[in-house]
């Protein structure tokens, strides 16, 4: 079997008609890279779509205050990389005279912008022969190759990335990254593989091995941490406050409700009573009208469980009037919220 043949006959009969793939814009294969590291393709094209259309050129995304792009990128989650963007997008213009580096290593240089997605622009807009394997690359060629060295490992990253040097097609190398992507999303998927439609498959090694769940090895499962948010939707007349979150965590630069955090998980009777609900209300008179129930929330490398408090309050409490805006919540829309916020006021 000729894995790259194979692969890239695959992939004319059934590329995927997306819209970024009908450009060879640098810019736009890099902002459709980084939503898709965030998303699946379907959840990602809308985002692709809105955000092409508001900045069309990186000079319109260096140009936007970064509460905007924040806000554009609502819903994708892990907002770190909406602010990496934005600041690559700056250093472009500044350093770069908004141009995109032309080369792989170039490139590697530029906030947030990995290997992976280095390549993948270095391929897809300027036909440089460098693999961008992903998690489908990767899912590929440990089953295809047999390769039992742990893909998030340096060491396994190292062999994969020898191997793929060696399968990539100097004349297609876009194609033959683009068809990894296409391939990995449609028949060798991480669970339930189309083996039986796989033109792969008379020489894939998992599948003679009946193994293809085993692949691709991973040296560890990362521990996935709990946080309890206990947030408070204080009412005091028509408004209600907000705070930006400014510290090194999750969610910096979005805005939020007064939060009690805490490690475990806490009864109301326990929260009122403690001293963190006493530091923000002091002896303000309150009325708790309404308590949600427990909405879990998955993160990357965190759990969130948030309860959240609707309180009416007759007197704005003293720890409430540095640091919050006090705002009505119908001008919720214009700040940038995490989702788990959203999701709690759609409800
Ligand atoms: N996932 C990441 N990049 C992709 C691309 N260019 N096409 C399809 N899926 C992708």
């Amino acid at each position: 079997m000729d894995f790259t043949a194979e692969l890239l006959e695959w992939h004319r009969a059934h590329r995927r008609r997306l819209p970024w793939k009908q450009t060879g814009d640098p810019y736009k294969i890099w902002l459709s890279e980084i939503i898709l590291q965030q998303t699946r393709v379907e959840q990602g094209e809308p985002y692709y779509l809105r955000f092409t259309e508001r900045f069309p050129t990186v000079q319109d995304l260096a140009a936007a205050p970064l509460d905007e792009v924040l806000r554009l990128w609502q819903g994708l989650g892990y907002y770190s990389r909406a602010r990496h963007l934005h600041h690559t997008a700056q250093q472009i213009v500044a350093e770069h005279g908004g141009r995109f580096p032309r080369s792989h290593k170039i490139l590697l240089k530029l906030k947030g912008i990995g290997p992976y997605t280095a390549a993948a622009i270095a391929s897809f807009a300027f036909n440089e022969a460098v693999p961008a394997i992903d998690g489908n690359g990767y899912r590929i060629l440990s089953r295809v190759f047999g390769m039992d060295e742990p893909v998030d490992t340096s060491n396994g990253k190292k062999l994969f990335a020898e191997l793929a040097e060696e399968l990539i097609p100097p004349a297609y190398p876009g194609d033959f990254n683009q068809a990894l992507m296409d391939f990995g999303s449609l028949v060798c998927t991480p669970a339930r593989p189309l083996c039986d439609e796989c033109p792969l498959s008379s020489g894939c090694y998992a599948f003679a091995h009946k193994s293809v769940e085993k692949f691709p090895v991973k040296s560890k499962r990362t521990a996935v941490r709990a946080r309890y948010f206990y947030y408070l939707f204080v009412r005091h007349k028509n408004s209600v406050f907000i705070r930006k979150r400014t510290e090194k965590d999750i969610w910096q630069g979005l805005y939020e409700f007064p939060l009690i955090e805490t490690e475990e998980r806490v009864p109301s009777g326990k929260l009122m009573a403690g001293e963190k609900w006493a530091a923000l209300f002091g002896n303000v008179p309150l009325k708790v009208c309404r308590v949600s129930e427990e909405i879990k929330h998955q993160l990357t490398h965190q759990t969130l469980y948030a309860t959240f408090y609707t309180i009416d309050v007759s007197k704005i409490p003293p720890a409430l009037q540095t640091g919050y805006l006090n705002i009505s919540p119908d001008l919720l829309d214009n700040y940038s919220l995490p989702r788990l916020v959203t999701i709690f006021l759609e409800k």
